[in-house]
């Protein structure tokens, strides 16, 4: 907990969860809680929590993020595929998330994998910046 608390902070500031949010995620959707690394050195994780909208079970990404010394080198890619391969095995509809206007890296990372921005959500984040809402269909 202590190597993604500091991966969230390095990544998302004034933004980024904290001990007891990742406590309460981790006991709500644990087993898609993923972690990209060794036991010694925690590089990655990828945080997605599944729920049943109208029958159809859909999927949110609630926190994706590589440790800045270890981003262009696919961990985020792995820990992606990974999530996309669970998510089909329970025939889950769709992938949702949300992301800062400004974030180009992440947006340009979540368009590789086929997500298209939905809509905007102003003022989503605490600075006032507005996230697109993406999504990709997994059918
Ligand atoms: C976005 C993030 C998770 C990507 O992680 P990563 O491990 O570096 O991503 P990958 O190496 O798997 O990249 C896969 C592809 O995504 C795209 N991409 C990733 N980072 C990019 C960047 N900085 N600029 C442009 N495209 C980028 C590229 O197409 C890349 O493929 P390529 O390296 O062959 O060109 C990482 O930059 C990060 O942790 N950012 C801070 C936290 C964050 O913004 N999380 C998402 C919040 S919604």
């Amino acid at each position: 907990m202590d190597a993604i608390l500091k991966i969230e902070h390095a990544s998302f500031r004034k933004d980024a969860y904290d001990r007891n949010l990742f406590a309460d995620f981790y006991h709500k959707c644990g087993d898609l809680f993923l972690v990209a690394g060794g036991t010694r050195r925690i590089s990655g994780y990828m945080l997605t929590c599944t729920r049943s909208r109208g029958g159809s079970p859909m999927a949110q990404v609630v926190s994706l993020a590589v440790a800045p010394g270890a981003r262009r080198a696919g961990v985020a890619s792995a820990l992606m595929e990974s999530t996309l391969r669970r998510l089909r095995r329970r025939r889950v509809k769709r992938l949702s998330l949300a992301v800062k206007v400004t974030n180009r890296a992440a947006i340009a990372f979540y368009r590789k994998y086929g997500f298209q921005p939905l809509r905007s959500l102003p003022r989503y984040y605490e600075d006032g910046k507005d996230a697109w809402l993406m999504v990709r269909d997994l059918t």
